[in-house]
């Protein structure tokens, strides 16, 4: 018999239905890795001709790896760390806590994007930029310096940032059907009023055409280099949330009949759509930017990542007449996608941490996020935040992220060998059903193509660096965040469990040692 436990009596958190973890997921899934990543990954890497690498890291990699996530969390019914230590019999802790600290990691820069967002609506207004958006990103508002260490607070981000916080601790701690999922049915709805009213207006301004052309226009020789391919694979993973912990915790807070295979696939095509849908709003809006400065889309400046957004857009919302609205709707549905991501990414965290050290959600969003908050003010409100940004999100993504997919996708078919049964979980549900196929993809093809595009991406980190930064700042801050995440989970794993793991299984875990059967409701 497990052991009693005055935790034990608590029930699980759940959501109130379906819809409301649809909506979460869609929540988690699209967010600044639709809108700030994908339109500027998808153009400098072969435009339309990517749109290859992509639907193929969706199909073998992207759908699969989700329903894995859905049925460990769902089987197992916890956050990473607890499901991986049953999963493994107690063996497998730490690869839950490389997850949870993944997304720490992530967190502290996702707010910070969040937090420019929101200054941004604001600042669309009144076109606060004036004449050099560029000047006034870097210059003004940032006051970026080289790369190299500050520790010089900037006012104007600290303040938005500290907002931002205090709302998603606030969320956080109502709990997961209050709180998370009652903000996710109000700002899910507005987002897609918003975005879709942005990408009307952009598709009918003159130019719109030369944008897709451009962005559409495939380059073929792309799909021969790796880093394409690589890129498709991260850009797939960060977008889905998964493998850093977010869908398995989202999914153990389903009741026990719940639809998970059709599920996962309306949440990645969603996903996906929405990803497809901001590339046209944007290229739409690039060649209206092309077309009244007279040059071709192809010799535009600032046209990826952070400069895209808030370089580019700000520039186009001043030659636009009604820009201002155009700019609320654009930097608004940053702001709204971004907010419903964080709150899936920090639900990792604070459910793990709920469930190790047996605290409540109010206690775990105000000690987990109270402690986030601060490193994230310390690190990205400092003048040093772009280059750290940039560094800390390639790194974590395409060597931890996908790292972690690889580990997974191992242990969960040849360690444990434990990938029958979870596919005898997603068939015993409603939904479609999931083939043999599917464990060929998690067992066969994402530990062979994804290992391979991890130890290439790894290869070129180290040989050939990260963009023009400094060695010292990419081993330091790109490297160094890889060995901390790893050392914290090491730890996280080592430290005593408070509450035992064993709490929830006698009722709601029937048959779990290896039985595919489903027993009860
Ligand atoms: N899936 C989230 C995004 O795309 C993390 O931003």
């Amino acid at each position: 018999m497990p052991k009693t436990h005055a935790h034990a009596q608590r029930p699980r958190e759940q959501w109130s239905g379906q819809l409301g973890f649809v909506l979460a997921a869609i929540g988690s899934a699209v967010g600044l890795g639709n809108i700030w990543r994908f339109p500027g990954v998808a153009y400098e890497n072969g435009g339309g001709a990517f749109l290859i690498p992509y639907l193929v890291a969706l199909l073998t990699a992207g759908i699969p790896i989700l329903w894995l996530d859905y049925s460990l969390g769902h089987r197992f019914r916890g956050a990473a760390p607890t499901v991986f230590r049953r999963l493994t019999r107690g063996k497998g802790e730490i690869l839950g806590w490389f997850q949870v600290t993944i997304s720490c990691a992530i967190i502290l820069y996702y707010t910070v994007i969040i937090a420019w967002s929101a200054s941004y609506v604001w600042f669309s207004v009144d076109r606060r930029w004036g004449e050099d958006p560029a000047g006034f990103l870097i210059g003004e508002y940032l006051q970026a310096g080289d790369p190299g260490i500050s520790t010089t607070i900037v006012p104007s981000v600290l303040i938005p940032l500290v907002g931002i916080w205090v709302v998603a601790i606030a969320i956080l701690a109502l709990g997961v059907q209050k709180g998370v999922e009652r903000a996710n049915l109000i700002f899910i709805p507005l987002l897609v009023i918003m975005f879709l009213g942005l990408v009307i207006r952009a598709v009918t301004l003159p130019g719109a055409l030369d944008g897709l052309n451009a962005f559409f226009t495939p380059e073929w020789a792309a799909l021969t280099d790796p880093g394409v391919w690589i890129s498709a694979y991260s850009q797939i993973f960060f977008s889905l949330s998964i493998a850093f912990g977010i869908m398995i915790t989202y999914s153990s807070y389903l009741k026990r009949r719940a639809n998970l295979a059709t599920t996962g696939l309306v949440v990645g095509f969603a996903n996906s759509s929405f990803e497809l849908l901001a590339g046209i709003g944007v290229f739409s809006a690039l060649g209206f930017m092309a077309m009244q400065s007279g040059v071709p889309v192809a010799e535009l400046p600032n046209i990826a990542g952070v400069t895209l957004a808030f370089i580019a857009f700000p520039q186009i919302i001043s030659m636009m007449p009604g820009g201002q609205l155009f700019g609320v709707l654009f930097f608004g549905s940053l702001t709204l996608a971004g907010m419903t991501s964080l709150l899936s990414i920090l639900q990792v965290v604070s459910a793990a941490f709920q469930e190790k050290f047996g605290i409540t959600p109010r206690q775990a969003a105000l000690r987990i996020g109270g402690v986030a908050a601060l490193v994230s003010i310390a690190l990205f409100s400092t003048t040093t935040a772009l280059p750290l940004l940039d560094t800390v999100d390639k790194y974590v993504n395409e060597v931890g992220v996908a790292g972690s997919a690889v580990v997974m996708a191992v242990v969960v078919t040849w360690v444990v060998r434990r990938l029958p049964e979870l596919q005898g979980h997603l068939n015993n549900r409603p939904g479609v059903r999931v083939g043999g196929w599917w464990r060929v993809l998690v067992g066969v093809v994402v530990p062979v193509v994804l290992g391979y595009i991890l130890i290439s991406g790894i290869r070129t980190l180290i040989v050939e660096g990260y963009d023009e930064y400094p060695r010292w700042f990419t081993n330091t801050f790109g490297w160094g965040t890889i060995a901390a995440l790893v050392v914290l989970a090491g730890l996280m794993t080592v430290l005593r469990w408070r509450r035992s793991p064993d709490d929830y299984q006698p009722e709601e875990l029937p048959g779990l040692h290896g039985d595919t059967r489903e027993v009860g409701r």
